[in-house]
């Protein structure tokens, strides 16, 4: 059977209410599948036949660039995923791969080379940390970390050697904020290339494109998976860059299995539903917590006394996230009494999915990190993050509440 038979052409719209341009929904309007089925089929396929020898050679020339070869440089449905994900950012392009960490190291690999240096503020997740300040450096591209007060200095701060300025904002796990106009215009002063780690707000709440970040990666195993069930990540940008990321991933064969592309498609058509409701739960969590003698300290840019909160309206008018962060009154000992009460809020690490997460920095994204490391991420003993679901908020204010009573 020709291959052309059985391709199909999603389109995806951004629906955008007057209120604001981040409510997304992806409609998915798929008229081209076998049957007239609405939801495109799954290609499990790693292999893609040519009618015929002229089109092979046509296609290693170069000429069919729409046509599939085989699934490690592209596949049906993860190239669905790919249009979808493009469009909720609002990217020219988009690039799939099999983890959020994967995704980061394929962007890094793409942009550096060895003597290049890429600049990054304390607050990173741990991972990124690690591949950028560990992996990297043997292949003599290196790290520099900088204070995240310290990103409108880029332009004095950056040497000829510096390539890259990855950010997250809101940053893991304290909820930080990066000013997305500012740090977008440090960098380009400073002639290096910015990307935003987007995982934590997802393009339902922010899409830094718009405000002139030039790529965004996504663990996409959290919000955009949206249920802990896969595991996949995603580079997004201009054609350029995602091209060269692609040509990394490809490469070392970070692909995304076609099934996990399925489940990705599925989950990122609730995204926006499901980040409206794990934001109205966060932010009631968020003023549970602050009310709780337990508590030392809550960090969510929601609450009209967080030193973020000016910038959380301007750059995320429609919900600051699903993640609260607090400190206990206390340390390890009160962390372990708290987290072995938790009855209805699992201890796991992760997000965006869901159920609501409880972890410890300490001993999950942190663990390994110096004193000195834990320090300048704001991080200690006391420190719990939750990554808030969408269960009732009674339900999680009560499990909070007999486990605070445990302490
Ligand atoms: C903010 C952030 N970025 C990146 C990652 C890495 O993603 P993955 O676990 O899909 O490799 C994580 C994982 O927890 C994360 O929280």
């Amino acid at each position: 059977m020709c291959q052309k038979e059985f391709k199909t052409k999603t389109i995806y719209y951004r629906i955008t209410t007057r209120k604001s341009a981040t409510r997304v929904l992806i409609i998915m309007a798929n008229n081209q599948n076998p049957y007239g089925a609405v939801i495109a089929p799954v290609h499990h396929s790693s292999s893609y036949g040519f009618p015929t020898f002229d089109e092979m050679r046509r296609y290693a020339k170069g000429e069919l660039p729409d046509e599939f070869f085989y699934s490690r440089y592209a596949n049906p449905t993860v190239a669905e995923a790919e249009r979808a994900i493009a469009a909720l950012e609002g990217a020219e392009d988009c690039v799939v791969v099999s983890s959020g960490s994967a995704a980061t190291f394929c962007a890094l690999a793409a942009l550096c080379e060895a003597g290049d240096e890429i600049i990054l503020p304390d607050s990173v997740y741990g991972g990124t940390l690690k591949i950028a300040a560990h992996f990297f450096p043997r292949y003599g591209v290196t790290a520099r970390f900088i204070g995240i007060d310290d990103i409108p200095n880029l332009p004095e701060i950056v040497t000829e050697r510096s390539k890259v300025f990855w950010f997250e904002s809101p940053a893991n796990p304290l909820n930080r904020l990066v000013d997305l106009t500012m740090a977008a215009e440090a960098a380009r002063t400073a002639g290096v290339f910015s990307i935003i780690d987007n995982t934590f707000a997802s393009p339902a709440l922010q899409q830094p494109i718009k405000f002139g970040v030039n790529g965004v990666m996504h663990s996409a195993t959290k919000y955009l998976g949206g249920h802990t069930d896969l595991t996949a990540g995603a580079i997004a940008g201009s054609r350029e860059f995602v091209g060269q990321v692609r040509a990394v991933a490809s490469r070392i064969g970070a692909t995304l299995d076609p099934a996990a592309a399925y489940l990705l498609l599925r989950g990122m058509k609730t995204l926006n539903v499901r980040a409206q409701a794990a934001c109205a739960n966060a932010r009631r969590v968020a003023e549970f917590l602050q009310a709780h003698e337990k508590v030392a300290r809550v960090y969510y840019p929601g609450l009209a006394d967080n030193p973020d909160y000016a910038l959380a309206q301007k750059q995320m008018p429609d919900g600051c996230g699903g993640i609260v962060a607090f400190d206990l009154r206390g340390g390890e000992a009160e962390a372990e009494r708290f987290f072995d009460a938790l009855r209805l809020i699992r201890n796991a690490p992760s997000l965006g999915g869901v159920e609501s997460l409880a972890s410890y920095p300490l001993y999950s994204s942190h663990f390994g990190f110096t004193d000195e490391q834990l320090r300048a991420a704001g991080i200690s003993a006391a420190t719990v993050r939750l990554a808030i679901g969408i269960e009732p908020i009674e339900d999680l204010t009560a499990d909070l509440a007999q486990a605070l009573g445990q302490i």
